[in-house]
């Protein structure tokens, strides 16, 4: 059956997962294929963005014009949900313009609701609670990088967050091991653990506070913002607790020698990674980057496609 929305990891299987990436990594190395088939030819998705971004609402605008179809932001100044219409009336009326939504919101309960009253594919944008397009794009860079994803171990240092939260669902899907360092209290949440753990993923996934422990014997070291949008209040005690979870070339060091650096950017650099190693040659962060719009070309033609 067709998905219809793309709300997080978990409930895609490593089939799914890797039909997606085949169709990404087959638009990027042809594009020539879909700009003269022109696949989204007279769709339109809005882009529905609560909070900053630049990865994110850039490549999905890009991969429409791409694909032959068009975007719209929809910029919360100027609608009418400045002025109190509901989620549920604004996605039902959208559903009868659009092809589809992406939405970058708070909560994943405000997700939820536009799903629910959405009659057109909704597709998580980043919540505080997950970023799937971001894991999907990162399973493609670190399959290019090592020809396979089973097997592999990724070593996540710092918040256990929303990018966090969805790259372990994704490494547990497709066999891999991912082992996170995080401050007491900042481990990713146990439900979503407990279910990586639980579900049909062939991976493991493991939590630690010592990010040496993480990183040992690690392919990949992924590190994000101790501080993440929506959070800028805690700022201060933050930066404190995370001190001692910095990617740096003695952190680096001690993983394989031929691992390599992933951040899904924006980086603070002197903060969770030093500058060294984001712009260092063990870095992939801009791979990262360009793949998130080969991989939301295949999710729009996987949701909005015709076949
Ligand atoms: N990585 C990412 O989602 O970046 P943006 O916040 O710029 O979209
Ligand atoms: N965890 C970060 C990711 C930004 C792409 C945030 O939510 O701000």
């Amino acid at each position: 059956m067709k998905p219809t929305h793309l709300m997080r990891i978990a409930g895609f299987s490593a089939a799914d997962i890797n039909a997606l990436l085949r169709s990404a990594s087959a638009l990027k190395a042809n594009p020539a294929d879909y700009i003269g088939s022109r696949p989204l030819a007279g769709k339109t998705i809005g882009l529905v963005f609560e909070k900053a971004s630049t990865r994110t609402r850039i490549s999905f605008e890009v991969a429409m014009t791409q694909l032959g179809g068009h975007s719209l932001v929809l910029g919360s100044e100027g609608s009418q949900m400045t002025r109190g219409e509901s989620v549920a009336d604004t996605a039902k009326v959208l559903s009868r313009y659009l092809d589809g939504l992406v939405i970058r919101t708070f909560g994943q309960d405000i997700l939820d609701e536009w799903a629910s009253h959405a009659t057109i594919p909704v597709i998580n944008g980043l919540t505080d609670l997950h970023h799937p397009c971001q894991a999907l794009a990162d399973l493609l860079t670190i399959q290019e990088c090592t020809g396979q994803l089973q097997g592999v171990k990724v070593a996540y240092i710092g918040d256990g967050n929303n990018v966090a939260h969805s790259l372990i669902e994704a490494a547990v899907c497709m066999g891999m091991s991912i082992s996170l360092a995080c401050p007491l209290g900042y481990a990713p949440q146990q439900a979503i653990v407990d279910a990586a753990r639980g579900g049909v993923g062939a991976g493991t996934v493991e939590c630690v506070t010592d990010p040496m422990i993480a990183v040992k014997d690690a392919d990949f070291i992924y590190t994000d913002v101790w501080t993440s949008m929506g959070f800028e209040g805690e700022q201060e005690t933050r930066t404190t607790v995370f001190s001692g979870y910095q990617v740096n070339a003695a952190l680096v060091a001690a993983a394989k020698p031929t691992a390599l650096v992933m951040h899904c950017l924006p980086a603070h650099r002197g903060e969770e990674i030093a500058a060294d190693v984001v712009d260092g040659p063990q870095s992939i962060v801009l791979d990262q980057a360009e793949n998130r719009l080969h991989v939301q070309k295949a999710i729009l033609v996987h949701l909005l496609g015709d076949s």
